[in-house]
């Protein structure tokens, strides 16, 4: 009995989300992602179907303008910092997003080649956005995909 409850436990802290997870801030976030970047950017797309669209289908299947919000999260993650300290990695991965927004540049890429060779660099946003939104929307980005490491897609780095 009692190793059966260790195993419940041990599998529901695989996927429970950390305590610097707030509900509150992250629909905003999504919110305000929705407003401000969903034009360009779709936010959540399953990983084998950006696969095939960006490898075997050029681009075709999907048509995207841009690359996926889960694609930014798994990328924003895996590339910034480390994810040894959250509260720490998010202001590393804040300042990432907030630094592109303002000054794109696709040298500074952290998408993969095989998904960013299908886009013009993204215009930037100065001027259009503030410093606390991009917050909020760093904030929904962080925790939308592939925490935990759950995403077995992004584990091999085929495209
Ligand atoms: C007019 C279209 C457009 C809008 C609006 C837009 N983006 Fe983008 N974004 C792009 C394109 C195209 C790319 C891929 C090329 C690139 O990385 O510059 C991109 C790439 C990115 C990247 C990844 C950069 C990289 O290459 O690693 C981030 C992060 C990003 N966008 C965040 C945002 C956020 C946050 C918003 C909303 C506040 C937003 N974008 C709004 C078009 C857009």
């Amino acid at each position: 009995m009692k190793i059966l409850f260790l195993i419940i436990l041990l599998i529901s802290s695989l996927f429970a989300l950390p305590e610097e997870f707030d509900k509150e801030r992250y629909e905003n976030g999504e919110k305000i992602f929705e407003n401000k970047c969903s034009q360009c950017h779709v936010k959540s797309m399953p990983i084998p179907l950006l696969m095939k669209n960006f490898i075997e289908e050029d681009n075709k299947l999907l048509n995207l303008k841009a690359p996926t919000g889960n694609e930014i999260s798994f990328r924003l993650k895996q590339q910034i910092g480390s994810k040894d300290d959250i509260e720490f990695h998010l202001m590393e991965t804040t300042d990432f997003v907030k630094d592109y927004i303002n000054n794109p540049d696709k040298a500074k890429t952290i998408c993969l080649p095989g998904v960013i060779r299908h886009f013009d660099t993204m215009p930037s946003m100065k001027g259009k956005i503030s410093e606390e939104e991009v917050e909020e929307i760093t904030f929904f980005l962080y925790f939308l995909e592939g925490f935990n490491g759950v995403n077995k897609y992004y584990e091999k780095d085929e495209f």
